[in-house]
């Protein structure tokens, strides 16, 4: 038998959707004060969401009549038309405060300055109540109690109020990023956790109070417009990378997103520049018609789509490759095209190295670079029939840190296929170990190469101790974060210890670290916190304990290594390459990209077309 369902158990489901976790419930709610054109919003949450959640706006308010229409499914004053594609608003649907409704006690207090006095009605899960008076003067307030009260399953989904907390000053920071006009602030059990000033019409200035100078003050500026469709903002640096997508953030006619393939165009901008698993930050604005764009495709408004989806993917991509390309700064994708280079086999004969024309774009798979400075790369070798050995040898001679003939002579002995990385010969640009092999020549990067074998020791020393080893810090240092990062970090304390880091609180957003793991040594304190904190927030709720703690390792570990541009004598050299041949994968570094590469001499020959 069929049945049409109650009103209550519609919108409990609907409730399934949109409202999933504290945070997104704010969300609709912040979302609801910016349509009612607020300039202020306070957010105030008790136990992560859980036991309290309330908003507060100085918005139009909402009228008598109004109030006990907003609670009411499918009702909204904000589609004016009977086309859903024409939406200037952020709500569209009339769904979420029926459906917030249904799954908590909600109280809502508003005024509309036409009105004699304010109102307010509550609504028990889904039990709606008459209005009644209230002292409210301005604006709205929304009060959440007890969510999910009546959903123990849902309750049970709940991560810790740390996590919650987190997930509720993140959200409120996206969202905020797009309208700088607006104050906002929430309030964490009573003590205020993150404060944004209103910075009128300064979006700069947004950006900057919400994710920190470090990014903006070398952020790349972009505006670009193809027909109706405009794409401003902000693109970092590629050497300001992350270990997750969390710095992307995206937003379209002013929504904020989470798009998986915009964050995926966003990526593709940044391709040859980024490592393999590092993520750029960027802040994107596309605007463009409401009639181009579906914002009605996802329970909770977290994706779009286009009409005409390559054409906002090729805007994305170009404006951002555009600004990349024009900064001098990021010199460092050089050498990722150089390295394709050396595995590169055709093309080899008219000899890449100065044939280039310096114009040329630096693309993908394009073996022509824009060398800056040719001559660096040229020797003073004759091209003649000198033996290719002879001729490495030659080369050696000419490099920075040529070794001394005592130490080649004594390495030599590792000139035997049971020593595949063969003997080191020599440290170019204090960042590449050029070994000579028994058959040619591998280059190693010695960063990406250290940072791996940190990464499996420490895995090591976890395996037989169950800890990683830490050292005390002689000073602890004190670092802020940021709120969220503080709140998820803190959260994850029990288990960083067990990977050496041992942190406490210490006062209002800020963490005191008194033990690092012994392995990273001296090292960028500050900066490591920081991307372990951005990789727990992406990762807390889709991943298991276990997976976190990994990819929790294998950021760790990279302050642990070598850095590129430290001197390194045979003897270290040497100890590098035989300690590489005695762990595992240490053919890739952490984040993927190959610690060495290996040239033939039959690929040395081909290189100068003598094959
Ligand atoms: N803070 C607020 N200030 C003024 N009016 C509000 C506020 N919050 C809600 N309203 C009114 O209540 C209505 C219902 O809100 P609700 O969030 O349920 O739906 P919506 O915003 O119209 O659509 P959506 O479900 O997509 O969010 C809104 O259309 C608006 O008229
Ligand atoms: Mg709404």
């Amino acid at each position: 038998m069929i049945r049409h369902l109650p009103d209550s158990i519609i919108n409990q489901i609907a409730a399934g959707e949109v409202v999933e976790r504290p945070a997104s419930a704010i969300k609709e709610l912040i979302e609801n004060a910016i349509d009612a054109q607020a300039s202020q919003i306070d957010i105030s949450v008790a136990d992560g969401g859980r036991t309290l959640m309330a908003v507060d706006d100085n918005g139009t308010g909402i009228n008598a009549g109004d109030l006990a229409l907003s609670v009411e499914r499918h009702a909204t004053s904000k589609l004016n038309t009977d086309d859903i594609m024409a939406i200037n608003h952020l709500g569209f649907r009339g769904e979420a405060l029926p459906s917030i409704g249904s799954v908590s006690n909600m109280t809502i207090m508003s005024r509309d300055p036409a009105d004699e006095n304010g109102w307010m009605i509550n609504v028990e899960y889904g039990e709606v109540k008459a209005i009644e008076p209230s002292s409210r003067q301005k604006g709205t307030r929304v009060v959440i109690e007890h969510l999910f009260a009546n959903l123990p399953a849902r309750l049970k989904f709940l991560k810790t109020d740390r996590t919650e907390t987190a997930q509720i000053l993140d959200i409120t920071r996206r969202i905020s990023m797009a309208h700088p006009n607006i104050g906002f602030t929430v309030t964490d059990n009573g003590r205020q956790s993150m404060v944004l000033p209103p910075k009128p019409d300064d979006r700069r200035a947004r950006i900057r109070d919400a994710l920190g100078a470090e990014f903006t003050d070398d952020a790349l500026l972009l505006d670009a417009k193809r027909d109706q469709m405009t794409l401003t903002g902000f693109a970092g640096l590629p050497t300001f990378n992350k270990p997750t997508t969390g710095g992307i953030h995206i937003y379209v006619n002013g929504r904020a997103i989470r798009d998986k393939s915009l964050i995926g165009t966003a990526r593709a901008a940044y391709a040859d520049t980024i490592p393999r698993g590092r993520y750029p930050v960027a802040v994107l604005f596309i605007d463009l018609p409401s009639v181009d764009v579906d914002v009605n495709v996802h329970p909770a408004k977290a994706e779009v789509r286009f009409k005409d989806a390559g054409v906002i993917r090729s805007l994305v991509i170009n404006a951002i490759r555009a600004a990349i390309d024009s900064d001098h700064r990021t010199s460092g994708q050089l050498g990722q095209t150089a390295l394709g280079m050396a595995s590169h086999q055709s093309g080899a004969a008219r000899s890449p190295y100065w044939g280039g024309n310096s114009s040329s774009s630096r693309g993908v798979s394009q073996p022509s670079v824009d060398w800056q400075n040719p001559e660096r790369y040229h020797t003073s070798l004759p091209i003649d029939d000198m033996a290719p050995q002879a001729r490495l040898a030659e080369e050696q001679s000419h490099s920075q840190h040529a070794l001394s003939g005592d130490d080649t002579a004594s390495a030599d002995t590792y000139l035997a296929a049971d020593y595949p990385l063969g003997a080191a010969k020599a440290q170019l640009h204090k960042t590449y170990i050029v070994a000579e092999t028994e058959d040619g020549m591998v280059i190693i990067d010695q960063h990406a190469a250290h940072e791996r074998l940190v990464l499996e020791r420490m895995k090591a020393q976890r395996q037989e101790s169950g800890v990683v080893n830490s050292q005390a810090l002689l000073i602890p240092e004190v670092i802020e974060p940021g709120a969220a990062a503080v709140m998820v970090l803190l959260e994850h304390a029990p288990m960083l210890a067990e990977l050496g880091l041992i942190i406490e609180a210490f006062g209002d957003g800020a963490i005191l670290v008194r033990e690092m793991p012994a392995i990273l040594g001296q090292t960028n304190i500050k900066q490591l916190i920081i991307d372990t904190a951005e990789e727990l927030l992406e990762h807390d709720s889709s991943h298991s304990l276990e997976d976190r703690m990994e990819h929790v390792l294998a950021t760790l570990s990279c302050y642990g290594s070598v850095r590129a541009g430290r001197p390194l004598n045979a003897n270290e050299m040497n100890a590098l390459l035989r300690d590489m041949e005695a762990t595992p994968r240490s053919g890739q570094c952490n984040h993927g990209r190959p610690t060495f590469v290996t040239l033939s001499l039959a690929d040395v020959e081909k290189l100068f077309g003598r094959r």
